[in-house]
């Protein structure tokens, strides 16, 4: 049992649950009709409105003693300044740093990271430059697409960010190649000149097979392709044929689904410029300043990961929907996804107990409006309690006058709708009633541009932080995706017949083999 859940605050929030079981939302705006402003917080740029989510002071008293209680706000400082806060792998977790922020002398195992994160830094910037300028070309003639061979936290941080911003891209287009069906490769190729294209391998352990074998595909059917790495295994991509001048190191202290920051965020860079990935990290930069210096009732990061834990632990929440009114916040679902799950999916404490309480929940979601024409009849009537961060686009994104209005009313009316339910319909159509008293947070943001993107990402960043310190788990380490790489080699040789194949198997590896001589 986690340390947390012994703890006095844990018990009375557990007393509390049960009290607000009774209490319906409806009930405490009519008693308190200024709700919002007691539970918001406004950041100018991005103002979260957490009224609607399924607390009252006394709870956010308990949650704020809880936070206390598990010395949240002495382990973010930690963090942030480089203390050892991945025990397993015995690694800190500084992405933060990457932006600038934490102490300026910052030391890790004898070296001052600034300098070096300096240094990269201006590789990347001489390298925008050189490519510009068409010094370093394609075999062809100037660049004009990066192709990115990497999965997980080295595709989807950039490509989410790229995707976002893509109206501004001035540099070459960037295609992503993560998976390895082939299928991945040749769209990504689809339309695209080899002999003006600049492949860049993304790996921080240079070890994943996916990006080894799209690797040796891309080589095989374009062998003269110039290409780059991003690593922190400098030592295998010299082995696999890279020059040093051609490898961008990352360290062993940013973790893989933190790591757009660093050269790992060099295809952002590329295609927006380095003025835009700046202002990137300047924006998630001031949120790293707000989640140490705010005081807690207004610290956004800490309130949505305290809130996020009363629902999914307290209140039973076992999964929870994003949906971004806003296209282009499309990829961030997927990147969340990685976030949030990789980092608390985890049920043994930093001390290795058992947790004994539901860690992180599912997360899902999908764009509105479109996701109201689909799984919203689940979050209005199913029986399911599905918590929903709806991010809504307080600027209008084109020139188009009748379309933000209503993009808009849509999702205050969404919320509001799973907020207070409508219970007063005919006896014999009991099918018509919303049980309302539905959880959800409204984060609404300004003018989307980079610095603003960089803030929503570092606010999502803490938040899943915090998340992990009250659960007592260790969000920066990755074990569970082991065994699942390590059984891929050895199920290798039984579907070559090299090796007699498990119990478990044996009948999909024969029908496999079927298909097989069917397609032949
Ligand atoms: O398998 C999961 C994972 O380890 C992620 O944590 C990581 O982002 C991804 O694989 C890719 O790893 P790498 O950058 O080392 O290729």
């Amino acid at each position: 049992m986690s340390k947390s859940s012994e703890n006095p605050a844990w018990k009375s929030l557990a007393a509390h649950a049960l009290r607000m079981s009774e209490r319906h939302l409806r009930d405490l705006f009519v008693e308190n009709p200024k709700r919002s402003a007691v539970f918001s917080v406004d950041l100018g740029d991005i103002y979260v409105d957490f009224s609607r989510e399924r607390i009252d002071t006394d709870v956010l008293a308990g949650l704020l003693a809880l936070a206390e209680a598990a010395d949240v706000p002495a382990f973010l400082g930690r963090m942030l300044s480089g203390g050892m806060v991945n025990e397993s792998e015995r690694r800190s977790a500084l992405h933060a740093a990457l932006r600038g922020s934490g102490p300026k002398e910052l030391n890790v195992d004898g070296h001052n990271i600034r300098g070096e994160i300096a240094r990269v830094d201006a590789r990347v910037r001489n390298l925008i430059e050189r490519i510009a300028a068409g010094e370093i070309k394609g075999y062809g003639g100037k660049i004009d697409t990066v192709l990115v061979l990497g999965i997980g936290g080295s595709e989807y941080g950039p490509a989410f960010v790229l995707d976002a911003l893509q109206e501004s891209i001035t540099g070459p287009r960037v295609r992503f190649v993560g998976n390895i069906d082939g299928v991945t490769l040749d769209r990504a190729l689809a339309g695209v000149d080899p002999s003006r294209t600049l492949a860049v391998l993304i790996s921080k352990s240079f070890e994943t097979t996916e990006t080894k074998l799209n690797w040796a595909a891309l080589k095989a059917r374009h062998p003269k392709l110039p290409a780059l790495a991003v690593t922190a295994n400098i030592l295998a991509a010299r082995q696999a044929g890279f020059a040093d001048g051609d490898v961008f190191p990352i360290w062993d202290w940013v973790g893989g689904r933190y790591s757009l920051w660093s050269a790992v965020g060099l295809p952002i860079a590329l295609a927006l410029g380095w003025p835009a990935f700046e202002a990137l990290r300047a924006g998630a930069a001031e949120m790293d300043r707000h989640l140490l210096t705010a005081p807690v009732r207004e610290n956004a990061p800490l309130l949505m990961g305290l809130i996020g834990v009363w629902n999914a632990t307290f209140l039973g929440a076992r999964s929870r929907a994003v949906i971004p009114y806003d296209s282009r916040l499309s990829a961030f679902i997927p990147y969340l996804q990685q976030l949030e799950m990789e980092s608390n999916g985890k049920n043994v404490t930093q001390e290795g107990e058992t947790v004994g309480y539901p860690t992180a929940p599912v997360r899902f979601g999908a764009v509105g409006t479109n996701a109201q024409h689909t799984f919203f009849q689940m979050l209005h009537q199913g029986t399911d309690m599905i918590p929903v961060d709806f991010l809504v686009p307080a600027v209008a994104a084109t020139n188009d006058a009748g379309l933000h209005p209503t993009l808009l009313v849509n999702a205050l009316a969404q919320a509001d709708a799973l907020m207070a339910g409508r219970p007063d319909v005919p006896k014999d159509q009991p099918y018509r009633a919303f049980g309302g008293n539905r959880p959800s947070t409204v984060v609404l943001y300004g003018k989307l541009d980079a610095r603003v993107l960089g803030k929503l990402i570092a606010l999502y960043e803490h938040r899943t932080a915090v998340e992990g310190a009250l659960w007592d788990v260790n969000s920066f380490d990755q074990w569970g995706v082991e065994l699942g790489k390590k059984m891929a080699v050895e199920i290798e040789p039984m579907l070559k017949g090299e090796k007699k194949p498990t119990p478990s198997l044996a009948a999909l590896i024969a029908r496999l083999g079927a298909f097989g001589k069917d397609a032949g």
